[in-house]
């Protein structure tokens, strides 16, 4: 008995010592690329769809992602890419908040000899070399679309005169002032319209409210005919305000919008909103081409546009290609 004991107690043992013993891990592969990648924030539906973007392009170019999100705050944009300077990614992604104040960070990145690409959003330089490519939509011909929908639409309802209110995207980024140029440049000339208020909507859809709100207490009902907003999201926070007002968007107020998110585009369906322009977030793959080509020495062009069209209620909005992201 005394033996059984002793012989369990061994194997007890022997468990305790070997069997346990973790399988030595298979050493994990590292990713040959590593892109560090700096997002600007998460402050619309475009902007969460595009880092989905971004994420699953890299995996399926099995490269390493660094990715950091500044909550809209440059300096945070800027302390991202420092970080990435000093772990040596190969290449850097960032889609910069506003236009200006990156010539020092991207000196640095230059002097590492790390190549930046700017994803969905330029900068302001005068020294171009500073960034290797830029991957984003057309802002200036969204802005312009929308403007060319709104002649249309004039022209169709027989108006002689249209009051526009338009809310604006992040002060100083590059969608807010191209979105803004192409429109007004579109509509220049043309007496039938007045835009009598430009307000500040910085992308959110709170915001949108907070603008659809204020409009409506310096103008009235009456006092606005269109709303052209910048994105989505801020169409989408007035269309809320104005159907708790009692209002019906897309009918006593136009609206017109940029995105193209699934909600927006069954707004239009649905004769709330009049017309959609298209700016696709899946910008991944195109910015993991570029990423592929630069590290492996070959050229990439300076500027790449994905192709947008634009959705509107002159449309056949059954037809399966209008869908929205
Ligand atoms: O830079 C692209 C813009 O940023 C999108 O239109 C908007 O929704 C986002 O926040």
């Amino acid at each position: 008995m005394r033996r059984k004991i002793c012989l369990l107690l061994s194997l007890l043992l022997c468990l305790l010592l070997f069997g346990c013993a973790k399988e030595p891990a298979p050493e994990a592969k590292q990713p040959s690329v590593v892109v560090g990648f700096s997002q600007l924030g998460a402050e619309s539906s475009w902007r969460i769809a595009n880092t989905e973007s971004m994420e699953k392009a890299s995996k399926e170019a099995g490269f390493g992602l660094m990715m950091e999100n500044a909550n809209q705050k440059q300096e945070k944009q800027i302390d991202a890419i420092r970080s990435f300077i000093a772990y040596q990614v190969d290449v850097i992604v960032f889609s910069p908040i506003v236009e200006n104040g990156w010539d020092n960070v991207l000196n640095e990145a230059k002097k590492a000899g790390i190549p930046v690409i700017l994803m969905d959003r330029m900068i302001e330089t005068p020294d171009e070399s500073l960034y290797a490519s830029y991957v984003g939509a057309d802002f200036y011909a969204e802005g312009k679309k929308a403007g060319e929908y709104l002649i249309r639409k004039a022209d169709a309802l027989g108006v002689d005169h249209l009051n526009i209110a338009e809310i604006c995207g992040t002060k100083d980024s590059t969608p807010m002032r191209d979105r803004k140029a192409g429109f007004m440049d579109a509509i220049a000339g043309d007496s039938r319209f007045t835009v009598i208020a430009s307000v500040d909507g910085d992308f959110l859809r709170s915001k949108g409210e907070e603008c659809a709100l204020d409009l409506l207490n310096r103008f009235g009902k009456d006092g606005i005919d269109v709303i052209y907003s910048h994105n989505d999201s801020m169409t989408l926070g007035v269309l809320d305000i104005l159907e708790q007002k009692g209002i019906q968007p897309g009918k006593d107020i136009l609206l017109i919008t940029v995105d193209g998110e699934k909600e927006a585009v069954d707004a239009l369906k649905n004769g709330k909103i009049n017309c959609v322009v298209q700016c696709t977030p899946k910008l991944g793959p195109a910015a993991m081409a570029l990423v592929k080509s630069l590290t492996s020495g070959q050229k990439v062009s300076k500027v790449t546009h994905p192709e947008e069209g634009v959705f509107t209620d002159f449309d056949d909005l059954t037809d399966p290609s209008v869908e929205g992201f």
